[in-house]
């Protein structure tokens, strides 16, 4: 067994709102369903934290195909936030995790404050949920469709009122589809976030030329993969400097050489999505390469957090 899979490796060791993760390594909601499938591929014991696919009020069949295309060093979807809901999450899907030694992550989502509200309350009431993560890259149809993690007033809105309506830890997590990453850090911030995950999908297009068609069905999609990565770097080592909160890193991240970049950058976990699609075990091996680089420089993860020199 690995050093990253060890029970207790203090150099490995994060603290994010009093939960203590083994590994700053989790895996990206969407990208790893509910955990369970991918038990076959990989060790789910040896991750930090499994965050599962975003979960809304009721059951979602998400959009019509094609909803996902490869691109140069990435990939567009479009799934529509598909998802069994929170109640058949409960039921059918957090028992199957029930023994596996990780923390679980329940990223959330709606289409009004309510319907956040709704579901952080349900997830209170079940047994083995670590932290919500809120999803705010969605539209609110009250406000007309503004997307609640564009505009620094409905981010505050909808982050404070889960906060109100929980005791788990809150985790936002924000879209990078703005202008200044930092004025929406500090807003959830004051909103009483316990921690920040950045960043969600870019809004991206791939045209067919011969059929002079979107390529997906629902016309843009939302790109991830190795082709954001300097963006997403970029946006944890401003929101390192706006904010106090612990951040969680994410964005192409392929290797423990990209996740230690997000780390030393400013964030205190990392959270690997797009590489599942390639290689399932992928979130093992960034936790296993960061073992190996802490043990070489003979530091710690804490330590290098925001470690960067400029
Ligand atoms: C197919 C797919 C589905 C996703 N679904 C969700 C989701 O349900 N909720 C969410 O907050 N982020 C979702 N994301 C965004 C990822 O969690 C992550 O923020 C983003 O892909 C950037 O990381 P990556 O480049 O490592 O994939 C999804 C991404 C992909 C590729």
């Amino acid at each position: 067994m690995n050093s990253a899979r060890k029970e207790s490796n203090p150099a490995l060791a994060i603290e994010i709102a009093g939960i203590k993760f083994k590994n700053p390594v989790m895996t990206a909601s969407g990208t790893f369903g509910y955990g369970k499938e991918f038990s076959p591929y990989t060790d789910l014991g040896g991750l930090g934290a499994i965050v599962v696919k975003g979960l809304s009020l009721n059951p979602r069949q998400g959009n019509p195909s094609p909803r996902i295309v490869e691109t140069p060093c990435g990939m567009l979807n479009a799934i529509g936030l598909q998802n069994v809901g929170v109640d058949a999450f409960i039921k059918e899907k957090l028992p199957a995790l029930k023994g596996v030694d990780t923390k679980v992550i329940a990223n959330i989502f709606g289409e009004t404050v309510d319907d956040y509200v709704e579901v952080a309350k349900r997830l209170d009431a079940a047994q083995g949920v670590a932290a919500v993560e809120i999803n705010i890259s969605c539209p609110n149809v009250k406000k007309g469709g503004i997307i609640f993690g564009t505009d620094p007033l409905e981010a505050h809105r909808v982050v404070s009122a889960v906060k109100g309506s929980t005791r788990l830890p809150v985790i936002t997590k924000l879209s990078p589809n703005v202008t200044d990453i930092k004025v929406m850090a500090k807003a959830v911030e004051e909103a009483g976030t316990d921690a920040i995950s950045l960043i969600n999908t870019l809004t991206g297009m791939v045209i067919d030329v011969e059929k002079r068609r979107p390529v997906l069905a629902t016309t843009t999609g939302g790109l991830s993969g190795p082709a954001i990565r300097p963006i997403a770097v970029r946006m944890v080592w401003q929101a390192r400097q706006a904010v106090k909160v612990p951040l969680i890193g994410m964005g192409g991240i392929m290797t423990a050489k990209d996740a230690l970049e997000f780390i030393i950058a400013g964030a205190t976990a990392v959270q690997v999505g797009t590489a599942n699609f390639v290689d399932p075990d992928s979130a093992i091996k960034v936790a296993d390469g960061i073992a190996e680089y802490v043990t070489r420089h003979k530091t710690s993860v804490k330590e290098l957090v925001g470690s960067l020199k400029v």
